[in-house]
């Protein structure tokens, strides 16, 4: 499986904030937004990750993440030159999928979860699509989907006015090789977007949108407007701080995932010592002293 990290659109509900920087790029307290998604495309088992930018950006998440080959990684990159939809990132990502299925993520979702990890590799051989339901306070904002008694998908809409359930559709889809087919067959919605919603429901048209709920204890945090992004920079100083452990670390992850040895993560780690993140992944190697579960990301020096 292939994985598709969408990193574009013009982020206008953070202006001026992504006037000159990308949203994907923004702090999410210790580390750009993009490292959350794709250590979970890693956590997934995925390898091989096509990151779509905008074309002004390109240059940027070159820079922060490279060909990925420092994390055991393969990072390719396209572009899309103006924001047609998240189903977009299905046709622009066509040849580098290569008929093979796909796990498609957006860059600005970030989960986290006990059993994520091992949750999210079953869906490597999905047949159809596979997404997941999260209850929200509001879901107005997002894709709704509505699950039957024993679970299974009814109805999937995006953005409702009058939501038919609390479910919201986390930005993370899996889906086999149809998915390109069916994007191309799709007509722009009436905010001029190809929807991965309507992706979804075709999918579910042909009683194959499977769906699982994510339990109570995973977090799905949005980085929509400006208090959703500082409630995950909090979320995460507050996990990470009480815990001693960090969330999104692309190379810990790798490291895990045995994608990297400790001589690599020793080395990864140097550069980033003064900031306390080289630190904590020097302590993760065997035979150093634990991380302790104070301190951590409070961007101390030692
Ligand atoms: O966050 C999950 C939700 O994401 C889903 O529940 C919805 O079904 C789905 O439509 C989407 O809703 P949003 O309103 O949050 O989508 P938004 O337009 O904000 O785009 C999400 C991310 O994808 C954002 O970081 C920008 C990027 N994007 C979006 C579009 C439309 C692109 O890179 N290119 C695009 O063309």
């Amino acid at each position: 499986m292939r994985g598709v990290l969408l990193a574009g659109g013009n982020g206008s509900r953070l202006r001026p904030l992504t006037r000159a920087l990308s949203k994907q790029l923004m702090p999410v307290f210790d580390k750009p937004m993009i490292y959350y998604p794709l250590t979970t495309l890693i956590m997934a088992g995925i390898h091989e990750v096509l990151i779509i930018t905008t074309p002004e950006n390109e240059i940027q998440f070159r820079r922060l993440l490279g060909d990925g080959g420092q994390w055991g990684i393969r990072l390719r990159y396209a572009t899309q030159p103006r924001p047609g939809g998240i189903a977009q990132a299905l046709l622009i990502a066509e040849d580098f999928l290569a008929g093979e299925p796909v796990a498609l993520a957006l860059g600005d979702n970030i989960l986290h979860g006990p059993g994520l990890g091992r949750q999210l590799r079953a869906h490597s051989a999905v047949r159809g699509a596979h997404v997941f339901a999260y209850p929200v306070a509001d879901p107005t904002a997002y894709g709704v989907i509505t699950l039957g008694d024993d679970g299974r998908a009814l109805s999937i809409e995006e953005k409702p006015l009058r939501p038919r359930s609390r479910y919201a559709v986390p930005g993370l889809y899996f889906y086999d090789s149809s998915a390109v087919k069916i994007a191309r067959d799709l007509r722009p919605s009436a905010r001029g977007e190809l929807e991965i919603t309507a992706v979804n429901q075709e999918y579910l048209k042909r009683g194959e949108l499977h769906v699982s709920a994510l339990g109570r204890g995973t977090a799905w945090l949005d980085t929509g407007t400006f208090a959703d992004l500082v409630q995950a920079s909090e979320y995460v100083r507050v996990i990470e701080d009480r815990q001693g452990q960090k969330i999104g670390c692309v190379e810990e992850a790798a490291w895990r995932a045995g994608l990297i040895d400790d001589e690599q993560l020793r080395a990864l780690a140097e550069p980033l010592l003064a900031s306390g993140y080289g630190d904590y992944l020097v302590r993760l190697l065997p035979g150093v002293r634990p991380v302790p579960s104070s301190g951590i990301g409070s961007g101390e020096t030692r």
